[in-house]
């Protein structure tokens, strides 16, 4: 299951993204927004990261103008590592190298084509574990007070 998010700025793409996904047999969540009115992206971005955070769906994608505010808002969850992508190559890194578990893109930064190939190798690039997997628990450990002391040991 993919939470799905986005705010006005990215609403028109992520309709492309849902046919996409559907078009792949993939099912999703959509956590809004729902229309092209002006709204606020941590409002969308927050119950999409805890639906991810808590298991609930496996993978999320988020939206906005950017594709940074609603990356910024959903990392504020435990557990979530969102990332901003605008090229095959920093999808492709993130996924073997962070095992980002929520794509976010920019409707005004790419066009259709460029972000479909984008959310394709983030949601099928596999994470390499091994050293990466250390790193991703020293971020991890980042997340609680008693954690971040034993890292400044
Ligand atoms: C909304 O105008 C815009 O600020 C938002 O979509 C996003 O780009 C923020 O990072």
């Amino acid at each position: 299951m993919i939470a799905l998010a986005c705010d006005h700025g990215g609403f028109a793409l992520m309709q492309a993204v849902k046919k996409h996904l559907d078009e792949l047999g993939l099912p999703w969540h959509d956590f809004g927004t729902w229309s092209e009115d002006s709204c606020d992206y941590p409002d969308y971005a927050a119950p999409a990261a805890r639906a991810v955070a808590s298991g609930e769906c496996d993978r999320g994608i988020l939206i906005c103008g950017t594709g940074i505010g609603i990356a910024i808002a959903a990392n504020k969850i435990r557990g979530i590592r969102a990332a901003t992508c605008s090229d095959c190559f920093s999808a492709e890194a993130t996924r073997r190298h962070n095992d980002a578990n929520m794509l976010a893109m920019g409707a005004r930064v790419l066009g259709e084509g460029l972000a479909l190939k984008i959310v394709d190798i983030f949601l099928t690039t596999p994470f390499e574990g091994g050293r990466h997997q250390r790193r991703i628990d020293k971020i991890s450990a980042l997340e609680s007070a008693s954690g971040e002391e034993a890292l400044l040991d």
